[in-house]
């Protein structure tokens, strides 16, 4: 059997123990018929579990049809991919192209005919994001390892001005503590010193529990942290055996 709970950075294991509250703060939030944040910053040291957390939050809210879930990267120019991403989507493409939105400046889409193509990307964003609140649709854009490089700040000073016109776009972002500050000082993103910063908070022992329990269909009874002084409980299962251990994280399972 293949850990579910496999710990390799930046790959998001097969089990999610839910950070529940932090989770629900997050989606609520951006959910609220008149949100009071459009952005929150995950910050945290390598491995807290920033990625996983801010993934959870974008599959929960992608299960819902109201709400487009992008990720963008650092390492590309952010606004152009992002055009190109929502062109990319069938539906999305098919009311860009009934608003007459032409974005073939940008290489994307189709030239209409009788209007100017668009050659602003802020411009271009800002009609797309109109044609999602006519439809009644979000759009969260989810960026990790978000760094102060110059594909950030255009970005980030895009998003500003999105936000200001009140249009349905939110933005997930996580972090080195050190990168979203030097971020958050730019001084042309103010928003940013402003936006509420989320630490994944260390995972609850039920919640491991109660996820362990349901993963391996062990008895919930059976599961009891233990201190790493007393013996670890070895459970036969069909496939695996494993033992419980308790560390400074909390609890681990570790595989024979
Ligand atoms: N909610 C969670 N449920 C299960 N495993 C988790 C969870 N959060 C973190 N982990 C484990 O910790 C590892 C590191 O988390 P990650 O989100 O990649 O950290 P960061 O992005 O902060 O560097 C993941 O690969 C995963 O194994
Ligand atoms: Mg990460």
């Amino acid at each position: 059997m293949n850990n579910p709970y496999t710990t390799l950075f930046g790959k998001v294991p097969m089990q999610i123990i839910p950070r529940a509250q932090q989770t629900a703060l997050v989606t609520n939030t951006f959910a609220a018929s008149s949100p009071s944040q459009q952005v929150y910053a995950i910050t945290g040291v390598r491995g807290s579990g920033k990625t996983v957390f801010m993934t959870d939050v974008c599959q929960t809210l992608a299960q819902d049809r109201r709400w487009i879930v992008e990720e963008l990267s650092v390492e590309q120019d952010l606004l152009q991919g992002l055009v190109a991403k929502l062109n990319s989507r069938k539906a999305l493409a098919r009311l860009i192209s009934e608003a007459e939105i032409d974005l073939s400046f940008f290489g994307v889409g189709v030239r209409v005919k009788g209007t100017q193509p668009i050659v602003d990307l802020t411009v271009a964003l800002e009609r797309m994001l109109r044609v999602l609140e006519r439809e009644h649709k979000r759009l969260l854009i989810s960026i990790d390892e978000a760094v102060n490089n110059a594909h950030m700040r255009a970005f980030a000073s895009t998003f500003q001005i999105l936000v200001r016109k009140d249009l349905p776009v939110f933005l997930l972002m996580a972090g080195l503590y050190e990168n979203i500050e030097s971020l958050q000082n730019e001084k042309t993103l103010t928003f940013l010193y402003r936006a509420p910063k989320i630490r994944p908070e260390p995972l609850g022992i039920r919640s491991i529990a109660a996820n362990y329990s349901q993963t391996f269909g062990i008895d919930r009874t059976r599961l009891s942290p233990r201190t790493a002084s007393s013996p670890p409980t070895r459970i036969p299962m069909p496939s695996v055996r494993f033992f419980f251990v308790r560390g400074p994280a909390g609890v681990s399972v570790q595989f024979k």
